[in-house]
């Protein structure tokens, strides 16, 4: 039987990398989209059916030439799985009431529009195969409100929408689509710097910053404190268990420890009283 095929953006770090090894090891053929950071720890621990493919979702002559090199690669053959999972947390924080237009724009590109680019660009291969996948990478962070670090959410919040229409439109070619939320992954966008910490609170005029930094906490903390963190390599089991091996894909996995209490708190639980949750968490 011949190898299903994968692409995976992002692939040579965090939730990307992980699961490429575990596609890998389950005999999966693999292309490892990868931005600045090198694959050579992903390849080096992958079998030759992995490859690595240079990818900035964020350029699209860097999209055309990945798939243009992914179909080369598979000649005739079709691609089984896209995951779009490129993304990054970093350069648009702040309030709304400062948040710097050009960054948050910049945000949306990667987060938002790099999804859709390498879609538009890899559908042609996936329309080859009898069982396509797109897997669009969300966050649990978009069931929370975040003062001061809403940029991301609101990126993922976007993509979880746009997912559902696509899901919708791919149907009837039997194209399988869903968003994969994750949520306490240990990952190096997890990781915070202090680089990141100093670029939030120079974010603000000198005026504002002694009243926001009297009223909220910095993000990043407030959650960590919050989640626990899984390791990469388990998040990516359990994906490959519940959703690579599902056999009908549900429009939305949402993975990751103690997440499951969020859609949960939508429900049953009024706005205010959520708010009040959130406040607690994120206000001093
Ligand atoms: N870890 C968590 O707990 C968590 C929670 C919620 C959602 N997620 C989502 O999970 C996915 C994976 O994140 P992660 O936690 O594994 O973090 P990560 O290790 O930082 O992975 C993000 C990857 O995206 C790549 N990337 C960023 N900009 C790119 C661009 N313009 N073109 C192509 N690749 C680009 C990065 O490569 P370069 O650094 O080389 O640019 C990096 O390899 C993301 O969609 C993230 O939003 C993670």
């Amino acid at each position: 039987m011949t190898a299903r095929t994968a692409f995976v953006t992002g692939g040579a770090t965090g939730i990307g990398k992980a699961l490429i090894e575990k596609l890998d090891r389950e005999g999966w053929r693999c292309f490892a989209g990868y931005n600045r950071q090198s694959p050579d720890a992903l390849l080096d621990v992958c079998s030759d059916r992995t490859t690595a493919v240079k990818c900035d979702v964020t350029d699209d002559s860097s999209v055309k030439s990945a798939l243009g090199e992914i179909g080369d690669n598979i000649g005739g053959g079709a691609l089984d799985l896209l995951v779009n999972n490129a993304a990054t947390t970093g350069g648009a924080g702040g309030g709304v009431e400062n948040v710097d237009i050009d960054r948050f724009k910049a945000l949306f590109e990667v987060n938002f529009w790099g999804p859709i680019r390498v879609t538009q660009a890899a559908l042609p291969f996936i329309r080859r195969s009898h069982e396509g996948r797109i897997i669009n990478v969300g966050s649990a962070s978009q069931y929370l409100t975040i003062p001061m670090g809403c940029s991301y959410p609101v990126t993922k919040a976007a993509l979880r929408r746009l997912t559902q229409a696509l899901r919708a439109e791919m149907k009837p070619f039997r194209i399988q689509v869903a968003c994969l939320e994750p949520g306490g992954v240990k990952t190096p966008m997890m990781d915070i710097s202090d680089e990141q910490r100093a670029e939030l609170w120079g974010s603000f005029p000198e005026h504002l910053l002694p009243e926001y930094k009297a009223h909220f906490k910095f993000p990043g903390d407030a959650i960590e404190a919050a989640f626990p963190l899984w390791t990469a390599e388990k998040f990516a089991d359990r994906v490959y268990r519940d959703v690579v091996q599902a056999k009908r894909l549900k429009p939305n996995y949402l993975i990751g420890p103690g997440v499951w209490v969020l859609p949960l708190m939508k429900r049953t639980m009024p706005e205010a009283v959520q708010e009040r949750i959130f406040a607690r968490m994120f206000q001093r």
